[in-house]
């Protein structure tokens, strides 16, 4: 076992864990970062498969994301736009497949006001709740005990206007089912995009990508780290003591190889994995129930790869939905400068349980059918096809983050990022603005860090 020396050790070498880290040495602080996998980036991974390059986590950035797009600039990072021109798909109930422009779905006029008074309804109550604390708001409680589901059952008897609605949130963000999470929920996730409304305007909340894939910001921010950084090291155990001398060491992270002794530890992991790792002494009551309330959404983000983008010579933009289609959402998701065209599709929650149950020709055939009835028959015959199965990775387990169960919200929400000793913990599963993506890892990690500065000044 090597012993090692540092102001600050860091579990996790994902945006959060990175951000966290460059800060620190910024301010002339002595860190090191363990990381689990043998990669860093986390839930941000760029790989090629059959010749494909496909980035198989996170990959679209916002106009509003101020963090990431600085963290972007920094490291020196191109981005392109997603490509949309031409015209959306969108297929109803009764399974008729619709063209159409714009954000609004090509409904019945009934159910379109329906759509426009549940939007605005949303955007009125997301502007009452601070994304930091939306568990101050005065009805927190009351609107954490109702589920998604259930609350837009209360607004409005369209049901083809809920399901609309509700995929924007339960399928296309949380994915997890509308009856899952509660509307509180759900008003922190607008919240944490400025707006209900951003989250239904694809050219917003899908906007651009990085040439060369986004985890060229981990890998940027990890080669500036240099040998701060060590891969394979999944932290087992740490011993902590809040009664530290000044200047001594108060916690010890222990790997299968390493002991490294620190001042304080950022445990910038997703908040579901803080239990993976032994506590000596246990951490305190309060930590032990909240991690409990907390579980990963679960999509399976699919790409296939076609030798053109065919879709494009139909007009079409490749943006594509419906909530009762196994595919509720897709995009052209063409590379840069890249001749050969890919579309991206997800499935989500109960859907992908249903077809993990399946061989993987099969469930490969079922989601191929869904994509063909967006796109036509060239759909179903990619050159490659992939399925990212975030579920099955032990330093994940689902996509994209994580989310508190009915009442965790109002109950637990506030103590999520409380250190406790030398312990602390960042992850953009606890961010106000940009939760679930990579600008609040980013924001997480930077607000880590000037805490930490201002502790150890
Ligand atoms: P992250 O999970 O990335 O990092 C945590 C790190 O800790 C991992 O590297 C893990 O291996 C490590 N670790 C865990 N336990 C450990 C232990 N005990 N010891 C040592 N290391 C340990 N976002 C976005 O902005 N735009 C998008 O388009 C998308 N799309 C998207 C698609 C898919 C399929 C996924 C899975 C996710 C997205 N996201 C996204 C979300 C975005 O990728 C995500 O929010 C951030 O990358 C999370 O960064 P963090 O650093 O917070 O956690």
């Amino acid at each position: 076992m090597q012993r090692i020396d540092t102001d600050v050790v860091i579990v996790g070498a994902g945006a959060a864990g990175l951000t966290a880290a460059t800060e620190l040495v910024r301010a002339g602080r002595d860190v090191v970062v363990l990381e689990a996998r043998d990669r860093v980036g986390g839930r941000l991974h760029t790989d090629v498969i059959e010749g494909a390059m496909l980035e198989v986590g996170g990959q679209w950035v916002s106009p509003d994301q101020d963090a990431l797009i600085e963290t972007l600039d920094d490291l020196g990072l191109e981005t392109y736009p997603r490509y949309r021109h031409g015209v959306n798909v969108y297929i109803g109930p009764d399974g008729e497949v619709k063209k159409f422009e714009g954000d609004i779905f090509p409904v019945p006029p009934a159910t379109e006001q329906e759509i426009l008074t549940l939007i605005e309804q949303l955007d009125a109550l997301v502007a009452e709740i601070d994304p930091e604390q939306p568990w101050a708001h005065p009805r927190a409680k009351e609107l954490d005990e109702i589920s998604f589901a259930r609350w837009l059952e209360t607004q409005t008897d369209d049901e083809e206007a809920r399901e609309n609605i509700g995929m924007f949130i339960a399928g296309a963000m949380l994915t997890k089912p509308a009856h899952a999470f509660s509307a509180l929920q759900a008003l922190l996730m607008a919240a944490s995009a400025g707006s209900f409304s951003n989250l239904v305007d694809a050219d917003f909340i899908l906007d651009r990508r990085v040439v060369g894939g986004l985890q060229l910001v981990p890998i940027g921010l990890a080669e500036r780290l240099g040998e701060r950084v060590r891969l394979n090291q999944p932290v087992r155990t740490i011993r902590w003591q809040s009664d530290a001398a000044p200047g001594q060491a108060a916690v010890v992270a222990v790997t299968d190889d390493l002991e490294v002794h620190a001042r304080e530890v950022v445990l910038a992991v997703p908040p579901i994995l803080v239990n993976r790792i032994s506590y000596e002494p246990p951490l305190p009551r309060r930590q032990h129930q909240l991690h409990q309330h907390l579980s990963m959404g679960f999509v399976i983000k699919v790409h296939a790869v076609y030798e053109t983008p065919f879709w494009r010579e139909q007009g079409l933009s490749g943006t594509a939905f419906s909530p009762w289609e196994l595919v509720h959402e897709a995009y052209d998701n063409s590379n840069h400068d890249d001749p050969r065209g890919t579309l991206v599709g997800f499935v989500a929650d109960e859907a992908a349980d249903g077809v993990f149950e399946l061989s993987a020709e099969e469930r490969k055939a079922r989601i191929l059918e869904s994509m063909s009835h967006y796109y036509g028959e060239q759909a179903k015959h990619p050159v490659v096809y992939y399925e990212s199965d975030w579920g099955s990775e032990e330093w994940t387990r689902g996509a994209y983050a994580a989310s508190f169960d009915m009442g965790g919200l109002a109950r637990y929400g506030a103590d999520l990022r409380t250190p406790v000793g030398p312990i602390r913990f960042a992850c953009s599963d606890m961010a106000g603005k940009g939760y679930q993506h990579v600008d609040g890892a980013i924001r997480m990690g930077r607000l880590v860090a000037a805490q930490i500065l201002e502790e150890l000044a």
